[in-house]
């Protein structure tokens, strides 16, 4: 059974930990157990805590890494530099939902190597990350990520708060960034793990171009990726619905952290 520490029990961390609860998912069993919840509002571990069977205790970070043997965070950017160094310190795998937060961090890298930890970044909100690694075994030649969003995600982001952009008054589709990946994971620091990940599985020469649309009415946080090389040229559209709980984040980030989790406990791995 993988012991499993959670930081962060937001709208990601919940489905997880739901996932992950023998009595409320008896279909599609894992065989991990979250050993120590820890979120910066303790009230919130605590209530996502007291729905889960074993209710695992509501813990401090360090606590948390200490009991498992795989400490996933799904709290934020900010979160990294204190979780991922903790982590490493402990030598505990770790999976990172905040994966911009990775950028410009390549020490973290090198050191989990040393220690002989793992770093796990589940696809999140998009697909064809199994063939773009594929594709960069050979040569790449571009990758360009548009990621449509709705208004009402991107509103009170820091990119729009920051250049005072009136996304409510948009009448029409309009772009309003367009950059690379690692401009992008500053500018919008939580929409632009897809544009990190991104980043991350493609040959570190290549450029990640992105552009983010604002779709007035929009209801889905629509992705699309267009990577050419010698393989020839791969294009994906995920259209995502969002999580009820926090509309800035897909219901596919969060299924994607439990495939990944399943992966880990499975024999049989399908998929690159
Ligand atoms: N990889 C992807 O494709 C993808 C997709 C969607 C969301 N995400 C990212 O996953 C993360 C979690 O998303 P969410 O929708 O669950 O967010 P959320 O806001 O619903 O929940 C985050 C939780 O973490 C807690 N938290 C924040 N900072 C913390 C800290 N430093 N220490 C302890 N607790 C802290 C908050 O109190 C909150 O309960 C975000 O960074 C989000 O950007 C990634």
């Amino acid at each position: 059974m993988l012991k499993i520490g959670l930081l962060g029990a937001g709208a990601i961390g919940r489905i997880i930990a739901t996932a992950l609860d023998p009595q409320q998912n008896r279909e599609k069993r894992i065989d991990a157990q979250i050993t120590g919840i820890c979120d910066q509002d303790r009230e919130r571990a605590a209530a996502l805590s007291s729905e889960l069977s074993n209710r695992p205790p509501v813990v401090s970070m360090e606590e948390m890494i200490e009991k498992c043997e795989l400490a996933v965070e799904a709290a934020g950017q900010g979160a990294l530099p204190a979780f991922v160094p903790k982590a490493l310190e402990h030598r505990r795998d770790m999976l990172v939902m905040s994966v911009g937060g990775l950028l410009g961090h390549e020490e973290w890298f090198r050191q989990a190597a040393e220690r002989g930890c793992r770093i796990y970044v589940p696809s999140g909100a998009i697909a064809g990350l199994d063939g773009i690694k594929s594709a960069s075994i050979g040569k790449l030649e571009s990758a360009v990520l548009t990621s449509r969003k709705p208004v009402a995600a991107l509103k009170g982001t820091k990119f729009v708060v920051e250049r005072g952009i009136a996304v409510e008054n948009f009448k029409t589709e309009t772009a309003i960034f367009e950059g690379t990946a690692e401009e992008a994971a500053k500018a919008f620091p939580t929409t632009s793990n897809v544009a990190a990940s991104l980043r991350l599985a493609t040959d570190p020469d290549i450029p990640v171009q992105v552009r983010v649309v604002a779709v007035p009415g929009g209801t889905q946080n629509v992705h699309e990726i267009r990577v050419q090389g010698e393989f020839g040229c791969l294009t994906v559209i995920v259209q995502n619905v969002p999580s009820k709980q926090n509309p800035r984040t897909s219901q596919l980030a969060a299924f994607s952290a439990i495939a990944t989790l399943a992966n880990l406990t499975r024999a049989l791995r399908v998929g690159t």
